[in-house]
């Protein structure tokens, strides 16, 4: 019988993900498809009732709803209590499960780049939704995380989940500063960027042997991963941390390996696809 999965949010236009996972099923001779369905704050309720009854297998979560699709659902994965928040739901015997695949995915789409991990320090621009998945995946590796964000009390309350949890976390000012000596890796997690804004400071001063990491996925190389190349750091895009919890969402509806590379070609294309229009 004909699984069907999907991505809900709001917006969901710019979702990549039906070309990843359908490029992925396709391969492999799997019977299924993956949907893209819009879904304001208010019909959140409605639209999980309607996926259940309507038979689906489960779906990708993204924003605006990751945190408040949890009262709706029967149980939570370690992965998505660490977070506090869901990316991925699997249907099983009617149970909700909610799962999150951000964190790991992040980590398993540097894992090229940076080997080690532990003592290492990361700072994180941000103090997002994204941001806290990937705060909460880096300290559980072993890093000290350095939160930066606009608003101070969104990064100091994210400190203080961290080193609930056994971290070693801290947060500064959205700002150039000493941190840029000594930083191993540098992710940037806000939104600026995503519409081709320039990233508001230098990063002049950073540790050449830094990784910098932008997770805002656009065929366009943004401003601060320009600036950080120039800098001379290795720098990673957002669609490596796009694949990673897409296969891992994959994996975790349907078992064995996802196609990576199969995958990455349809995410790919997708883009190419859209950058025509
Ligand atoms: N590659 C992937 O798989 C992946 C996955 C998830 C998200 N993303 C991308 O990550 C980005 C953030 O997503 P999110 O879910 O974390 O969003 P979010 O929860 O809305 O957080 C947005 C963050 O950006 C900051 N920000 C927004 N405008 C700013 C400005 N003008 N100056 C300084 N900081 C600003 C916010 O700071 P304040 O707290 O001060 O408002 C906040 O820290 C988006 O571009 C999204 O597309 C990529």
């Amino acid at each position: 019988m004909e699984k069907h999965f999907a991505v809900i949010g709001n917006p969901i236009g710019h979702s990549y993900s039906p070309g990843m996972h359908n490029a992925g099923y396709k391969s492999l001779g799997i019977d299924a498809q993956y949907h893209r369905f819009q879904v304001p704050p208010d019909r959140l309720a409605e639209a999980v009732n309607g996926l259940c009854a309507l038979g689906f297998s489960g779906w990708n979560v993204t924003l605006p709803h990751k945190e408040t699709i949890i009262p709706h659902l029967d149980t939570l994965t370690p992965q998505a209590k660490r977070a506090g928040a869901v990316n991925t739901v699997k249907i099983v015997d009617g149970e909700k499960i909610g799962h999150n695949t951000d964190g790991d995915g992040f980590i398993c789409s540097i894992e090229s780049e940076l080997q080690e991990f532990a003592d290492k320090k990361a700072v994180v621009l941000g103090a997002g939704g994204a941001s806290k998945g990937i705060a909460l995946a880096l300290a559980a590796k072993g890093m000290r995380v350095h939160i930066l964000n606009r608003t101070p009390e969104k990064a100091s309350e994210l400190v203080r989940i961290l080193d609930s949890k056994g971290g070693r976390g801290s947060f500064g000012e959205f700002k150039p500063g000493d941190w840029l000596k000594d930083v191993d890796l540098l992710v940037q997690t806000t939104s600026l960027g995503l519409r081709g804004e320039p990233f508001p400071f230098a990063l002049e001063g950073i540790c050449p042997k830094a990784l910098a990491v932008d997770i805002i996925v656009n065929a366009q190389e943004t401003s601060f991963l320009q600036e950080a190349k120039k800098l001379g750091c290795r720098v990673l895009d957002g669609t490596g941390m796009l694949l990673h919890q897409g296969a891992l969402a994959w994996e975790f509806w349907l078992g064995g390996q996802a196609p990576i590379e199969v995958m990455r070609k349809g995410l790919q294309d997708q883009m190419q696809q859209r950058e025509r229009l």
